[in-house]
């Protein structure tokens, strides 16, 4: 209660605005509130000017460009599950993968990054790191002496997605790390395709692990938000940059996905599971020309995914015999995947790499790494595996 309202009568307008309270309460809810606020009132004058003025403190929270309680505590559980010490949380993924570009990067350095990544990972580093002044050589990390012959004495980063998409050919993190560690050069993988049930970077030597909250962390298409796990000294420059740029994640976002972990590993088995059937399901099938997913016999990097992975992709590319126009027309047919971009949710979604999340990439450019017209994207939800395979029967055989 408002001490003024004992000696004033205060009118409905400033109660409505100044007696809304949260009482404490002494049972702990099952899920933490959303603090959807965007500023915090301080005791004193003195007290607020003092944490503004003390410089980033993760715990103290002043206005949500900088911090909040909900942000946090998304950034410390997927610490805790990835196994990082820290974590900065973001608006999206490319905003994550973008402040850490932006933070450890300036202009004069060299960046090494994967030629197989998300279309716009390639545009960040192609267009608009160029524009100021960082130069980046594409190589493919799948064979790391390809990074140790593109090391140059102002490289700063080396960059990959393992398994990458949308070809899900693997990088091995640890060698990668042996390369970058004695440099002192930051090795940044993004672990969406894994999510940290699957797949740990840090704990293989990389110094940064970013996703895309958008994908399996949140698992439900229904938040946009990106994540930076890090240590803590990496943690106090990424909040500067991010105090300074403000792409924040919402709070109610945060607390989205922190709902959606609750069944991260569940949801991650099931992915796997329906995967695995679906992999063995489209190489019996005689109108399908290649499947691109770690599991299939004889993949190149199977003896990897099986050390450095603790689960299998949900994520596949396939080829339809017929080139680019039965790419299409299968993609057209399917009546339970659906056809949008994005990965990573309980739905099947099916997509065409070369036109929609890889078209950024030029056309050469692309089909010199393998990203053919052919190529149509699967990620495989949750649902019945049986009814999956009928819908790409029939799709396959319309
Ligand atoms: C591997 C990977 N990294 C990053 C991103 C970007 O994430 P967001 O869409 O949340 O910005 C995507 C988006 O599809 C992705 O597939």
């Amino acid at each position: 209660m408002l001490k003024l309202s004992k000696s004033k009568n205060l009118k409905p307008a400033t109660r409505a605005v100044h007696e809304i309270r949260m009482d404490a309460i002494e049972q702990s809810p099952a899920m933490p509130p959303i603090y959807q606020t965007s500023t915090f009132a301080f005791p004193s004058a003195e007290s607020l000017g003092e944490k503004i003025s003390g410089g980033p403190d993760n715990e103290v929270y002043v206005y949500t460009r900088g911090s909040n309680p909900t942000q946090r505590t998304l950034e410390k559980t997927v610490a805790a599950i990835e196994g990082s010490e820290d974590a900065i949380c973001t608006c999206s993924g490319m905003a994550a993968i973008t402040l850490v570009a932006m933070t450890f990067l300036k202009s004069g350095d060299h960046a090494i990054v994967s030629n197989v990544t998300y279309g716009d990972t390639h545009g960040l580093f192609e267009s608009i790191m160029r524009k100021f002044g960082v130069e980046t050589t594409f190589v493919d990390t799948t064979d790391v002496q390809n990074i140790k012959k593109a090391l140059r004495p102002n490289t700063k980063i080396v960059f990959f997605e393992t398994p990458s998409n949308p070809l899900l050919r693997l990088t091995d993190i640890k060698a990668a790390a042996a390369i970058t560690k004695p440099k002192g050069i930051r090795l940044v993988v993004d672990n969406s395709l894994m999510s940290p049930v699957f797949q740990q970077p840090i704990r293989e030597g990389a110094d940064i692990s970013v996703h895309s909250l958008t994908k399996y962390l949140n698992g439900h298409s229904d938040v946009v938000g990106g994540i930076v796990l890090c240590n803590k000294k990496d943690r106090l420059e990424l909040r500067s940059m991010l105090f300074t740029t403000g792409p924040v994640l919402d709070p109610h976002a945060a607390w989205l996905v922190l709902r959606g972990i609750k069944t991260l590993e569940v949801r991650m088995k099931k992915h796997e599971e329906n995967a695995l059937k679906i992999v063995k399901f489209l190489l019996s099938h005689p109108k399908v020309e290649k499947v691109y997913h770690p599991a299939v016999p004889g993949h190149p990097d199977a003896a990897l995914a099986k050390r450095q992975m603790s689960g299998m992709p949900a994520l596949m590319s396939v080829e339809v015999k017929g080139g680019y126009k039965a790419a299409l027309a299968f993609i057209n047919k399917l009546e339970l995947f659906k056809r949008a971009v994005s990965l990573g949710g309980v739905e099947s979604l099916a997509e065409h790499p070369a036109s929609m999340t890889h078209a950024v990439i030029p056309k050469a450019q692309r089909e010199a790494v393998g990203i053919t017209d052919s190529m149509v994207r699967l990620s495989i939800g949750i649902e019945d595996a049986e009814d999956l395979i009928d819908d790409l029967r029939q799709a396959l055989e319309g």
